[in-house]
Order: structure tokens, then C-alpha cells, then sequence
């Protein structure tokens, strides 16, 4: 997202949002293992803060706010060095990120810190990659980096989430983001879901019709609203049904898994409904980890 980009000669501040996926259905299963999937990102104020100075001698990235392992792992690392090596420049930049967004939770933010860093890097080193090369470079990095990339507050995507149509936003509404405190790895959730499909007598993904209509209201959207990691992940892990169920009866009017999990999230009709409910979760789950935020406003 550009709000918040302050270049400043050789530093650039800049926000990662969260996303949710207001409807998720898992497709075809290619034959490299990866699946083809329809989605709907949407886009949080929930945000990382990732701050970039040029100079010292290659990549170094500092941390914040989470344990994440090896830092030349972080999806942060690989976009700065595809970045480098795309533009034919010596790597030379200090990263401070610090994490909101929980890791492992299907929201996006390692997603939007690789695409934060690669729109950020373009814009200290004046442009030498155009936007076709940052989503190639992206879409390598992960599935939803491109959404992140593209700066929408709403889109429909398919492929793998590189394919985008970008829609306007939906009035800004009240989100409850529920985090269990453990991550579920995106290839084992894929996993299980392969594996729940196998199980004879499901039904294979029924044709559909998204009609534009279906996507400019809240209660439109709500009518879309599912998730197919939803059934493979709630059979392993029932707290999470629990905490739908919770979110939908205290209002919601979407009440989802995020993603692959392991977030779950609530869109509610106003921020007093979004307040009761997370005092209701808090009542009957005082170990999750409660984000309330909102949807982000049209960029
Ligand atoms: O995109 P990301 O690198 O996070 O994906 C991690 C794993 O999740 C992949 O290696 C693959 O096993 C699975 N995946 C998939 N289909 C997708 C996205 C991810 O099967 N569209």
C-alpha cells in the first residue's frame, strides 16, 4: 500500500497490510502439486511497518515484535535480493521490520512484507524495474504477494492468486481478527486438504457465477463467503469451529478462516457489535490473541 511511503533520499517507511480472503475455493491440484484457486483478498488497516535505509554492505534485516527464524529466510531477504538482482544493483540495505500481523495465521504479512520491500527498494532506487517485473518477481516470491503488489483494497483473484481483477472497496467496515497462537504451515494445509478431498463421496467444486453485483455490498459479499479449508481444518484442529461459531453469534456478518488458517476473522455491521463480540471471545477464550481493525478504505 503507498499510504504511509515517505521516501526520504535513502530511507523509505512504509506499511504491509493485512489481508483476509472474504471467499477461498480451492480448485484444480496441478501437476507440480500446486493448486488453482478463486479468491477474494481484501485488504486490513492491521499492518506491519517496515522501514529501508540504503547503504552497509547487503541485506540486513532487524526484527521486531516476533520470532521468525533465520533472517535470510524471511520472505523480507529473498524480495530485497530478487529485487537486486533483477536490477543489476550490489544489495545494500538496512531493513527494520516491525510485526503486527501475526505469522503463521493465513493473513498475508509475510506476503505484503516481500511486497512492501520490493515497491519500496524500486522507489529509493528511482524505478529501474517496471510494475510487469515486480509481480513476475513477485508472484515467484509467494501466491499473494501480487495482491499486495497491486495496491487494491479488494480483489478477485484465480491461478494461483497471480491473476488479478482489481475491484473498488466496500465501505470501510469494523474486522475482528481472532488468533489461535499457533501457525498452520500454507503446504500442510494444502495437504490436508488434498487428503479430505480423497475421502469418498465430496463433491467436487459446483460451477459458479460471480455476478459484478455480488461484489459492491457487505451482505452481497456475505452471500460468498466460504472457504474450503474451512471442513479439512476445523477437523483438525475444533477450537477454530468453536471460534466461528462464537464470531457468528455475536454478529458477525461474515465469520471466516482466513486464508489456510490459522486466523479466523469477523466482519461486523459496526464497531459496537465488533467491541461485544471481541469482549465475548476474550470471556470464553482468554488465550487468543484479539486484533480488532477494519477493512481498508478505497487507496
Ligand atoms: O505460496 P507459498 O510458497 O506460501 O506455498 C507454500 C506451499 O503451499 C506450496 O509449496 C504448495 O505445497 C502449497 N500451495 C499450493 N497451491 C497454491 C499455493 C500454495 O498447493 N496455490
Amino acid at each position: 500500500m503507498s499510504a504511509g511511503r515517505r521516501p526520504d533520499g535513502g530511507v523509505a517507511r512504509v506499511r504491509a497490510p493485512a489481508k483476509v480472503n472474504l471467499r477461498l475455493r480451492i480448485l484444480a491440484r496441478e501437476e507440480s502439486g500446486y493448486h488453482q484457486l478463486e479468491t477474494i483478498f481484501c485488504a486490513l488497516e492491521l499492518c506491519d511497518a517496515l522501514e529501508l535505509r540504503r547503504g552497509g554492505e547487503g541485506v540486513r534485516l532487524d526484527v521486531e515484535g516476533a520470532e521468525l527464524g533465520p533472517p535470510e529466510e524471511n520472505l523480507v531477504c529473498r524480495a530485497a535480493l530478487a529485487f537486486y538482482d533483477a536490477a543489476g544493483l550490489t544489495p545494500a540495505v538496512r531493513i527494520r521490520l516491525v510485526k503486527e500481523i501475526p505469522a503463521g495465521a493465513g493473513l498475508g504479512g509475510g506476503s505484503s512484507d516481500a511486497a512492501a520491500t520490493l515497491r519500496a527498494l524500486n522507489a529509493l532506487h528511482g524505478a529501474p524495474l517496471s510494475r510487469a517485473t515486480l509481480l513476475r518477481l513477485g508472484a515467484a516470491l509467494g501466491s499473494d504477494v501480487p495482491f499486495f503488489l497491486c495496491d487494491a483494497p479488494l480483489a478477485l483473484a484465480w491461478g494461483r492468486g497471480e491473476r488479478l481483477l482489481e475491484l473498488p472497496a466496500l465501505p470501510p467496515a469494523p474486522a475482528l481478527v481472532v488468533a489461535p497462537g499457533f501457525a498452520i504451515g500454507t503446504a500442510d494445509a494444502y495437504r490436508a486438504l488434498d487428503e479430505h478431498r480423497r475421502q469418498p463421496r465430496r463433491p467436487p467444486a459446483e460451477p459458479a457465477v460471480l455476478r459484478p453485483e455480488l461484489l459492491a455490498s457487505w451482505d452481497a459479499v456475505a452471500s460468498l463467503a466460504e472457504n474450503d479449508f474451512e471442513a479439512p481444518t476445523y477437523a483438525r484442529f475444533p477450537l477454530l469451529a468453536e471460534i466461528k461459531a462464537a464470531l457468528q453469534q455475536a454478529g458477525a456478518r461474515i465469520a471466516l478462516l482466513s486464508g489456510s488458517g490459522s486466523a479466523l476473522f469477523g466482519i461486523f455491521p459496526d464497531a459496537q457489535h465488533r467491541t461485544a463480540a471481541a469482549a465475548a471471545l476474550h470471556d470464553r477464550f482468554p488465550e487468543l490473541c484479539l486484533l480488532p481493525t477494519k477493512t481498508a478504505p478505497p487507496a
